[in-house]
């Protein structure tokens, strides 16, 4: 029960993933796996390589070795319009909202897409102003207007507008106050519920081990370490092994 899903079997693989910048190897070998509907998290130090994994993942960067397998085929060197199409959305560290445009177009932007009806779009607009009623109140405010957590909100909404399969999220929670860090992790536990994976990066240990299913330790390009969110503690001998300064 504590394994996690084998490639073939998660809705994510990645294996033995080695990734450059330029001639700078950052990633040594990653793997991991995300099964269908799982949380799972992703914790490491400054500069370990958790965003540059999520980015090789959604095919910002191809690896000069390895594999990423969505659903048992392999996606690597796939555009990333193509992998959104097929169910995974990214919510990067930046965010990434369009800032002159109001939050109603920036969540049209994840809607304008082939065989969505208009019923659907409504269905979907109506479902997430429930989830998120500071966007709703906000609609026709441009998106750069919003506060720091208001505007990771819409990040993360934008991304559900796709009905991704997995959404890879990259420190949602960096820079909030405490009030919006548990908004952000019920809008996971909200995402678990609807059945949607989620890769979280994250430096909040406490929020990870709540949200999160399992977890991998990652240091220096590899993932060092996998265990259940359930049998660690924030004060962990692993959790300080990984993590601890
Ligand atoms: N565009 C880039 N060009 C060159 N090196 C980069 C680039 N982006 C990241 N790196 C380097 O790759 C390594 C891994 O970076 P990455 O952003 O993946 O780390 P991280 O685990 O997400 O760190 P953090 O917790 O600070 O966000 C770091 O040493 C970083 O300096
Ligand atoms: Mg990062």
């Amino acid at each position: 029960m504590s394994a996690p899903p084998t490639p073939a079997e998660a809705l994510v693989a990645v294996e033995d993933v080695h990734t450059f910048y330029g001639k700078s190897h950052v990633l040594h070998g990653v793997s991991l796996c995300v099964g269908r509907g799982e949380v799972v998290g992703l914790l490491g130090r400054n500069g370990v390589g958790k965003s540059t994994t999520l980015k090789t993942i959604m095919g910002l960067l191809g690896p000069s070795r390895g594999k990423v397998l969505f659903e048992g085929q392999a996606i690597t060197g796939l555009p990333a319009h193509k992998l959104a199409r097929m169910g995974i959305a990214y919510v990067p560290e930046d965010r990434r909202i369009f800032k002159l445009l109001t939050v109603m177009e920036n969540l049209r932007t994840g809607l304008d897409r082939r065989g969505v009806t208009e019923a659907r779009k409504q269905e979907l607009l109506d479902k997430l102003f429930a989830y998120f009623p500071r966007l709703a109140e906000r609609r026709s405010q441009a998106g750069g207007t919003l506060s720091g957590g208001e505007q990771q909100m819409l990040a993360i909404a934008r991304a559900m507008m796709l009905e991704p399969k997995i959404i890879l999220l990259d420190e949602p929670t960096e820079g909030l106050m405490p009030r919006m860090v548990s908004q952000i992790k019920e809008i996971v536990e909200v995402l678990h519920r609807d059945g949607v994976a989620i890769l979280l990066v994250e430096q909040n240990v406490p929020l990870t081990l709540e949200a999160c299913q399992r977890v991998y330790f990652m240091e220096k390009g590899v993932v060092r370490h996998h265990a259940l969110a359930s049998e660690l503690t924030v004060d962990d001998a692993v959790v300080h092994q990984y993590l601890g300064v």
